[in-house]
């Protein structure tokens, strides 16, 4: 068949995403011919253990990944090697040999992001018409980038609330299921969600590189991952589940990106939110993004955000892209915003007390001595510790951070530290 391109691909990197791209490759060739004219060759794959990877067997392969990178028939990198370095190098040195390049790291774009992106922008004001696609790197198949890119360029964007980790999400589910963290953990482990060390994603930092990089890309202002307020799902207990539940909530780790004219609310947190939102809907290793925009309105985007096949498909999305002749413009100039350090939140406040009368009163007046207004007060009977649950009125989270710093010192009627938790609205 005849084609009207020829791309010849450099692939840094053949795990669990490098190994389903090159399978659908293998499998989707022709089809990508037929509709695009395109075709798709692997010319290199470089791999620190390629002769353990029966895939590879027919491929030209080196430990060696400069050799990728300099290799002069290649058109396009992907780069699927993960982490800050050698991959920040490589790209860079990619770029500056005048190659494509299409990366699923998170991690790289949300730390260093904007070198690499001036890079690009810096090539392509010299005519060199090189370009970056990274649509993987955030919510795997979802289409977010390119949304954000092309959909959502020009109006203005309020807010981005998204669901940007598989693991906690499924965590969070069997919770809600009721599963205590560990069993829910272990479940996930067992079943490919999450890794032997879950770090990384419990801590919500996966989460927040991804909410970085969209952060930017909506907010034209380059945002890092320091940037970014985050906390992790470890401290919820099933018990959290089981209130939230009463009260007509689910608990969920979201990631928000809220514009509030010249300044910008970044958090990545677990909330309880309404069991009536979209995001509540949101279950098991699903990701999903919530986008509110002047022109479009409420956009709900919902899939699978990880996984060696969907991720390895949005990879093939953006190589194609390229190989059409999109440029994918960056944003030209980088702008500043301001970073909100202290929003205004209703929070959950669920303090582990021994069962004795003056538990509350005392609770209260803490509260009360840092202006923190209480909404409603509930106990859960049980042994001790007994479960003194507070929703707060809106207050500043400084507040309540300095109050739980008093309550939890009072260790003749508090027995674990608070769990706290922001009501989303
Ligand atoms: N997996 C997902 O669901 C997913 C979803 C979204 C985004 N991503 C992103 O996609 C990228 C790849 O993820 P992955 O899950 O495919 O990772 P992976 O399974 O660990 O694959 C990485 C591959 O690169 C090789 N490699 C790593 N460092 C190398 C080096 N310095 N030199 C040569 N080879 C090296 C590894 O070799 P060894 O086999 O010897 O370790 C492995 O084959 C990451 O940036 C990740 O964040 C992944």
């Amino acid at each position: 068949m005849q084609y009207k391109k020829r791309i010849r691909l450099g692939i840094l990197g053949a795990g669990t995403v490098g190994q389903s791209l090159i399978k659908i490759i293998e499998k989707e060739q022709n089809r990508i011919l037929r509709n695009h004219g395109i075709s798709i060759e692997i010319s290199k794959v470089g791999d620190r253990s390629f002769e353990k990877k029966e895939i590879l067997k027919k491929y030209n392969c080196t430990k060696n990944l400069n050799e990728v990178i300099e290799d002069k028939e290649i058109d396009i990198i992907v780069e699927l090697i993960g982490g800050i370095e050698p991959a920040r190098e490589l790209i860079i040195k990619a770029i500056e040999n005048h190659k494509s390049i299409v990366t699923a790291n998170k991690a790289l774009l949300a730390n260093h992001g904007k070198t690499i992106f001036e890079l690009i922008k810096q090539k392509q004001q010299n005519n060199i018409p090189i370009t970056i696609g990274f649509e993987a790197s955030v919510g795997g198949a979802l289409p977010i980038i390119k949304n954000l890119r092309r959909m959502w360029s020009f109006g203005n964007i309020h807010s981005l609330v998204g669901i940007l980790n598989g693991t906690c999400n499924f965590i969070i589910s069997k919770m809600e299921e009721g599963l205590e963290y560990q069993e829910a953990l272990k479940l996930a482990q067992e079943k490919g969600f999450a890794e032997a060390d879950p770090t990384f994603d419990v801590s919500g930092k996966d989460a927040g590189q991804k909410l970085a990089i969209i952060s930017s890309l909506a907010s034209g202002c380059w945002i890092e991952e320091k940037d970014i307020i985050i906390e992790g799902i470890e401290k919820i207990q099933k018990i959290d589940h089981e209130i939230a539940q009463k009260w007509g909530m689910v608990i969920r780790l979201i990631a928000i990106s809220r514009f509030y004219h010249d300044q910008l609310l970044l958090r990545v947190h677990p909330a309880l939110i309404s069991k009536n939102h979209l995001l509540a809907d949101v279950r098991n290793e699903y990701n999903a993004l919530f986008v509110e925009e002047e022109y479009s309105g409420s956009t709900f985007i919902v899939g699978k955000g990880a996984g060696g096949f969907p991720t390895a498909s949005a990879v093939l999305a953006d190589i194609v892209s390229i190989a059409s002749g999109s440029k994918n413009l960056w944003f030209q100039e980088f702008g500043s915003t301001k970073l909100i350090q202290d929003a205004d939140y209703r929070f959950y406040l669920r303090f582990q007390t021994i069962d004795k009368p003056g538990v509350l009163a005392a609770i209260s007046r803490v509260l009360a001595d840092f202006n923190i207004s209480i909404a409603s007060m509930h106990q859960e009977e049980g042994e001790e510790p007994v479960n003194v649950v507070i929703f707060t009125h809106e207050c500043k989270e400084s507040a309540i951070s300095r109050a739980l710093e008093v309550i939890n010192q009072k260790k003749e009627i508090i027995l674990a530290p608070t769990i706290v938790l922001r009501v989303f609205h």
